[in-house]
């Protein structure tokens, strides 16, 4: 026993001593949100409700009414943090607002949901005065190398999630994409930021313990959503290669060994198992697929809801049709029922369809209410030349 302990404290203080490639920190404002998190076993036995909604109220723009700038921004997605509710975004740029021109931009952006029973109220922590127009996920020092080159430089995006993995500590899957001009850029891998927040002094440290987590050859894991269960979290990643987005691939890892690759283990549907060799995806490998999808997904949460008693995803197809979707399953590996229900049809801006869209269940995981029962959903909504994070929120029947 005395040795196996001291083979765990081994592993642990050889996982924490890893330096990161890149790490920042940002004070942030004192704004706290309580929410219940929810405590699902890993396997139940579903009660099935319809997926009806008794009530649907549109929160419109997802802002800081108190920025300097008018920051316009895409993609994202929040997690929890000692009460504490974090948003992260993609490419934010910065208008004055006497001029209207544009003062700066940056890859991504961070803020803090300011009450939940107004979601569409934000803080913005980073892209203000006094932390420039850095991004949030710190650059390694070879891709901040390119910033300012708008025809090479990188960028780090992020459709999903973070996921809560201790009271103070979250990761959070990132695309790296570099830019070969101004406008294409290509998916090297994805990259895992792991989120510490200090709530004594109100920091928060950004950290990426490599610069790639999963290289573009293989699939990429957490990028497409996460959800942690029993100390166990569930990374969920999309074929986009072979199975054009038809086929969700599944990894997990034991919370507290994350930064650890040797701990991770991938989901064989086929063989109903898990195992540490990770597949190599040269052809679409349909059989191993946790979920294959009657429609191609885009962007989507995995969550738990206490209200349906079941793990729900709720999702963005690739059909650019703007409706939130759900499929529900007993346990995070499924098995997956696959006959989606469209929840809701978001109205698309001039140009004609919203992407990213997600699911952020805290909001509505306030003492004395039960999780699930209403969600808090968002989505990227494309104006004329500007695209902004749209908030409304669902009540199921
Ligand atoms: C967060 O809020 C919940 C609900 O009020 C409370 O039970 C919990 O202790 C809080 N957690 C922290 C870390 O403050
Ligand atoms: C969003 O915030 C900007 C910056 O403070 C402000 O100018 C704008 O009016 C806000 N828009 C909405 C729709 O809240
Ligand atoms: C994968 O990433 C590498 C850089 O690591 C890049 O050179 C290559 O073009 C990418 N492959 C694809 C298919 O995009
Ligand atoms: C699968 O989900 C659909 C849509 O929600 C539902 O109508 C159907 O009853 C479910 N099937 C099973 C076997 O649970
Ligand atoms: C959307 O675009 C129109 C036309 O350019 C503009 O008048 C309006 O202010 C924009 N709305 C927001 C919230 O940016």
């Amino acid at each position: 026993m005395a040795i196996s302990a001291l083979v765990l404290l081994c592993a642990v203080a050889l996982s924490a001593a890893q330096t990161p490639v890149a790490s920042q920190s940002f004070p942030i404002p004192s704004i706290v949100n309580p929410w219940v998190p929810t405590n699902p076993g890993y396997y139940v036995t579903p009660v099935l409700k319809p997926f009806t909604l008794s009530k649907v109220t549109n929160w419109g723009r997802m802002n800081d009414s108190s920025q300097v700038y008018n920051v316009y921004r895409d993609g994202g997605g929040s997690c929890s943090l000692y009460n504490r509710t974090f948003w992260v975004y993609c490419d934010s740029t910065a208008y004055s607002k006497t001029t209207g021109q544009i003062v700066g931009a940056a890859s991504n952006s961070m803020s803090l949901a300011m009450d939940f029973n107004q979601p569409n109220k934000l803080k913005d922590f980073t892209l203000i005065p006094s932390t420039g127009f850095a991004p949030a996920i710190p650059f390694t020092s070879y891709e901040a190398s390119f910033s300012g080159n708008t025809a090479l430089r990188y960028a780090l995006w992020t459709y999903t999630n973070c996921v809560q993995l201790t009271e103070t500590r979250a990761m959070h899957f990132f695309k790296v994409q570099k830019f070969s001009n101004a406008y294409t850029s290509t998916y090297y891998g994805n990259t895992m930021a792991v989120y510490t927040m200090d709530p004594v002094n109100n920091i928060i440290t950004i950290e990426r313990p490599q610069e790639f987590w999963y290289a573009n050859t293989t699939y990429g894991y957490g990028s497409f959503a996460s959800v942690v269960v029993n100390g166990v979290a569930y990374l969920y990643g999309i074929d986009a290669t072979y199975s054009g987005n038809y086929d969700i691939h599944l990894a997990k890892v034991p919370v507290g060994y994350e930064t650890n690759m040797k701990y991770y283990r991938y989901y064989d549907s086929a063989a109903h198992g898990y195992s540490y060799t990770m597949p190599v995806p040269t052809a679409r490998r349909q059989s191993a697929a946790v979920i294959q999808g009657t429609e191609p997904f885009s962007t989507g949460t995995v969550f738990w809801s206490d209200y349906h008693n079941a793990y729900l995803l709720v999702f963005f197809n690739n059909w650019v049709d703007s409706t939130f979707r759900v499929l529900s399953a007993p346990s995070p590996a499924g098995p997956w029922n696959v006959s989606n229900t469209a929840l809701y049809q978001s109205v698309a801006g001039p140009r004609g369809f919203n992407y990213g869209g997600n699911a952020s269940p805290a909001y509505y995981q306030q003492p004395g209410q039960v999780a699930g029962k209403e969600l808090m959903l968002q989505y990227s909504y494309q104006n004329k030349s500007n695209t902004y994070p749209v908030g409304l929120s669902v009540t199921f029947n």
